[in-house]
C-alpha cells in the first residue's frame, strides 16, 4: 500500500520532534500503521532557521497554506500553535477532506466545538493526544480505556513549565524569573510564557478533559483559572510543615450542583502520588465510579514526549482511513448527538467546597487570635490546623498560618472580607486551596 502523505505545519520543538520520531521509528511505526508513512511538505515562518530535525525529502515552505492546500497530502499535522491562523488553517484542512492531528490545546479549548461539527460534516479525524499532558495518553485512556465508568473526577499537574518552576523553586531555592527563562531555553514554555504561570495553558487542558470525562462541551470561558506567579517560598516552606505540597492543579469534579472546573495553586497532603511529580513531569488522577483512583504519569512537555503522542495520532488516523467515518471513536468520547447541551452547569468559583491554607501577618498582642478565631467560627468554618511563628523583632508582625475544613468558597471569602478589616491584620490575607484527592 502506498504510505500515508503528512504535512507538518509548523518545525519548532514538536514539528522537529515529530519529524524525528517518525524517521528514526519508521520501521515499527509502518509495522503499527500496515502502511508507510510519509511526510512530504513542511511549513515555517524562516527556513534559514536551524533546525532539530532533518528536512531532507521534505518540501518545505513558509506558506502553511500550501500545506493545507496540497492535493497530495491526507494528514495535515497543525503544530503551529495559537489561535487565530491555526484556526483557519485546521478548517481550511478540514474542508479539503484532510484528516488533521494537533498538539494546540488553545484551539481545541476554544474552537474544538466548530471543529468537530465540520470534521463530523466532512466525514474527517481531528486528533488532538499530544494536546494535554504532552506524552501521557490522557485522552486515549479516558476516551477509551475508562469508557465502562462514571468518571467522578478528575485531578492533574497539566503544565510542565509551570511544575518546573514550582519544583526547581522548592527543592534549589531558585528563583522564579531564572527557571522561566530556563523552561523557555528548554522548548518547555508557549510562545506567551504567561499562559503556562497564569494558569490559562491548564485550564484549556481541563477544559479538554472535562468534556471528554462528563460528556459536555467545551467550555473554556467556564473554567475559574488562577496562575503560581503569587506563590512565594514562605508558603511552599509553610505547606511542607503542614505535611503538604503545594502543586497547581487543575480539578473537574462532578456534583450534584453542577460541574467544578478549576485551575489553581494547591496545597496536596505529601503522602499522595501525585504530590511527589517533579519538574517538567505532568500526572492526571480519574476518579471512575467502577475502577476507583487511577494515576497517569510522563513528561507533560518537550520535543520527543509530545511527538510521542502527536506520531501516535498519526498512527491512530492512518489506521482507520479505511474505516466508516460514522463508527469511529467519537473526537470527544461521547457521541456527538449525545454531548449533554444543557442541563450540566459549570459552578462558578463562589458555589466550589474546598479546604483552606490561610496565611497573615498580625500585631503581637492579646486578643488578638481570639478575635481572629472568632470570625471564623462565626463563618462557620472549623479549622484543621493552626501555626503561629512569633516575630523575630519585638514590634515585628507575628505570622499566623491555618489549615481548615471543608467549606463553601463564598463563606471563605466574606471571612477573609472581614479579617482584612481587622486593625491588626497587615496586608492581604494569602489563600490557597487543599485538595486531599482521596475517595471523594
Ligand atoms: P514552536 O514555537 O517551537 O514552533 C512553532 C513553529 O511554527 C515554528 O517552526 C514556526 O516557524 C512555525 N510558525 C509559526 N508561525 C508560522 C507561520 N505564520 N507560518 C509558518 N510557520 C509558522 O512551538 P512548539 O513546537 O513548542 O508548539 C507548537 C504547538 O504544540 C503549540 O500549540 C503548543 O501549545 C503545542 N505543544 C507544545 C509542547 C511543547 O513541549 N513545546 C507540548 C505540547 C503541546 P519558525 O521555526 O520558522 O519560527
Ligand atoms: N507549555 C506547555 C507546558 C507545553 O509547559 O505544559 C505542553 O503542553
Amino acid at each position: 500500500m502506498d504510505p500515508v502523505k503528512v504535512g507538518i505545519l509548523g518545525l519548532g520543538t514538536v514539528g522537529g520532534g515529530t519529524v524525528n520520531v517518525l524517521t528514526r521509528n519508521a520501521e515499527e511505526i509502518t509495522r503499527r500503521a500496515g502502511r508507510g508513512i510519509e511526510v512530504v511538505q513542511a511549513a515555517a515562518r524562516d527556513l534559514s532557521q536551524p533546525r532539530i530535525c532533518s528536512t531532507d525529502g521534505i518540501s518545505l515552505t513558509t506558506k502553511p497554506e500550501d500545506v493545507v492546500n496540497n492535493p497530495d497530502i491526507d494528514v495535515v499535522v497543525e503544530l503551529i500553535g495559537g489561535d487565530t491562523l491555526a484556526r483557519s488553517l485546521v478548517m481550511q484542512a478540514i474542508q479539503n477532506g484532510k484528516h488533521v492531528v494537533t498538539a494546540n490545546k488553545a484551539l481545541i479549548a476554544k474552537y474544538g466545538n466548530e471543529i468537530f461539527a465540520e470534521a463530523q460534516k466532512k466525514g474527517v479525524m481531528v486528533a488532538f493526544e499530544a494536546a494535554v499532558a504532552g506524552g501521557i495518553p490522557i485522552i486515549k485512556a479516558l476516551r477509551e480505556g475508562l469508557s465502562g465508568n462514571s468518571i467522578e473526577w478528575l485531578a492533574g499537574i497539566i503544565n510542565g513549565t509551570g511544575n518546573f518552576i514550582l519544583t526547581e523553586m522548592r527543592d534549589k531555592g531558585r528563583n522564579f524569573e531564572d527557571v522561566l527563562a530556563e523552561a523557555q531555553r528548554l522548548g518547555y514554555a508557549e510562545a506567551d510564557p504567561t499562559f503556562d504561570v497564569e494558569g490559562i495553558d491548564a485550564a484549556h487542558k481541563l477544559t479538554i478533559l472535562a468534556s471528554i470525562a462528563f460528556g459536555i462541551p467545551l467550555q473554556f470561558d467556564a473554567a475559574y483559572t488562577e496562575g503560581i506567579s503569587q506563590i512565594t517560598r514562605e508558603d511552599v516552606n509553610y505547606a511542607e510543615e503542614l505535611g503538604y505540597r503545594i502543586k497547581h492543579l487543575g480539578v473537574a469534579k462532578r456534583t450534584e450542583a453542577g460541574i467544578e472546573l478549576r485551575v489553581h495553586p494547591t496545597l496536596i497532603p505529601e503522602r499522595r502520588l501525585i504530590a511527589s511529580v517533579d519538574g517538567v513531569m505532568n500526572a492526571v488522577l480519574v476518579k471512575g465510579d467502577a475502577v476507583g483512583s487511577t494515576l497517569y504519569y510522563g513528561a507533560g512537555a518537550g520535543a520527543d514526549p509530545t511527538a510521542s503522542a502527536v506520531v501516535a495520532d498519526i498512527v491512530d488516523v492512518t489506521r482507520t482511513l479505511t474505516s466508516d467515518p460514522e463508527n469511529r471513536v467519537p473526537h470527544l468520547a461521547f457521541q456527538p448527538d449525545a454531548i449533554s447541551q444543557s442541563n450540566i452547569q459549570i459552578l462558578p468559583i463562589d458555589e466550589i467546597h474546598t479546604a483552606y491554607y490561610l496565611r497573615m501577618d498580625v500585631t503581637d498582642k492579646p486578643g488578638v487570635l481570639a478575635d481572629l478565631t472568632r470570625i471564623i467560627g462565626d463563618a462557620g468554618i472549623s479549622i484543621e490546623a493552626f501555626i503561629q511563628k512569633e516575630p523575630e523583632t519585638a514590634d515585628a508582625d507575628a505570622r499566623i498560618i491555618i489549615l481548615t475544613h471543608l467549606i463553601a468558597e463564598q463563606q471563605m471569602n466574606k471571612a477573609i472580607t472581614q479579617i482584612e478589616k481587622m486593625p491588626v491584620i497587615h496586608g492581604k490575607v494569602t489563600r490557597i486551596r487543599v485538595e486531599y484527592l482521596d475517595k471523594d
